[in-house]
């Protein structure tokens, strides 16, 4: 195999698409991205490592079915080659793009070439420490696609003279330890958000293709696509054992559902040019984005969050304001700054524990889990 004359957007296996890109970083290296990527914030995409034994236990024979479905149809490979440049993709001016503008939407890719790199990396090194033949074919399939994913975002960031160098990433990031049900419940939902988030720009820039400042929106349907079997994956995952499910784990869920909706919601305030520049309140955003999710994830979780509830919104704002004073704060530096910070951190977790308590609401989960992406 020649690597310089291949695209990742074409490689069979996660080892290809990486070792590609190995290839491209030792033409190109910026540290200014890889620092970004390195800064271990809160609201930082996390790499994440677990008990690969517990994982590589798990007996598939309840939902055989639809597990070989959802296989069959990741081996079909139906967006090999897609995510590549090609004469859809149009020039972009970035000396040109409103500075304001072009920092977030370069944060924006650099977090989520991060993010795709991080589901890599744990798709990859589950595939490479397990023996069960299921398992470890799943997570193939997701750590292909995954590199693909980040190979894409890394060619747009190359046009703005950056890259994300994720070689690098793997040795120096700091992994954080999560017992399988929790890779489970965060996993699940990071990919079903990632569907509902990519769909609902996808969708209104199909409404609104003035607003379309960058041509990789244009990749974000097959794109979200990708991130609903993943999905649906994790939910086969969690069908076949029912106490996941069930019990003190709803407590859990909960927490995740929580956690997931307000880190997005946080992060997304942090970008207003970005969202301007789409046409795009990110009150509605959030708003239509938790509505998808929760209506997905029905398919397994019992409970939804209440995001209509009278104190869901104003809790949101109030937590946006405690993160944008913590990050003030820390700029301020000294006794002073320290104590601004404290203050503020104690905001954000009355904030958190605030939502934690808006009643959910509760159904029934239907016999079946797979779903098909309809947004
Ligand atoms: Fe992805
Ligand atoms: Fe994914």
């Amino acid at each position: 195999m020649n690597i310089q004359s291949k695209h990742t957007a074409d490689a069979e296996t996660v080892e290809e698409g990486l070792a590609i890109q190995e290839a491209q970083d030792k033409q190109f290296t910026d540290e200014m991205a890889t620092e970004t990527a390195m800064q271990n914030t809160l609201l930082t995409p996390r790499f994440y490592t677990t008990d690969f034994d517990e994982l590589d236990a798990i007996d598939v024979s309840s939902v055989r079915e639809d597990w070989d479905k959802l296989i069959a149809q990741m081996l079909a490979d139906p967006n090999k080659g897609h995510f590549k440049k090609n004469e859809d993709w149009d020039q972009i001016d970035w000396d040109g793009m409103e500075p304001e503008l072009k920092k977030e939407f370069i944060d924006f890719l650099i977090s989520s070439c991060t993010a795709e790199f991080s589901g890599c990396v744990l798709y990859k090194e589950m595939k490479r420490r397990g023996n069960n033949q299921d398992i470890t074919q799943l997570f193939q399939l997701m750590a292909r696609d995954e590199a693909r994913h980040a190979g894409f975002i890394n060619d747009a960031l190359r046009e703005a003279g950056l890259r994300v160098n994720l070689g690098f990433l793997t040795q120096a990031k700091k992994y954080t330890y999560f017992r399988p049900k929790f890779i489970y419940y965060a996993t699940y939902l990071s990919e079903k958000i990632g569907y509902a988030r990519y769909i609902t720009i996808y969708r209104h820039l199909e409404a609104n293709p003035e607003h379309r400042f960058h041509p990789i929106f244009k990749w974000f349907r097959e794109w979200c696509n990708d991130e609903f079997s993943h999905g649906e994956a994790f939910a086969l995952l969690m069908k076949t054992d029912p106490k996941l499910t069930s019990g003190i784990n709803v407590y859990w869920i909960k927490f995740f559902l929580t956690a997931v909706y307000a880190t997005m919601y946080v992060r997304d305030h942090q970008r207003p040019a970005f969202h301007k520049a789409l046409g795009v309140d990110p009150d509605w955003y959030a708003h239509e984005v938790f509505t998808k999710t929760s209506k997905l994830s029905e398919q397994i979780f019992p409970i939804t969050l209440d995001i209509d509830h009278p104190r869901w919104q104003p809790t949101l704002v109030k937590l946006h304001r405690a993160n944008v004073d913590i990050a003030k704060a820390k700029e301020q530096g000294g006794v002073g700054g320290k104590l601004r910070q404290i203050s503020a951190s104690a905001r954000a977790a009355a904030c958190f524990l605030s939502l934690m308590f808006i009643p959910s609401k509760s159904h029934k989960v239907p016999e079946s889990v797979r779903m098909e992406p309809v947004y």
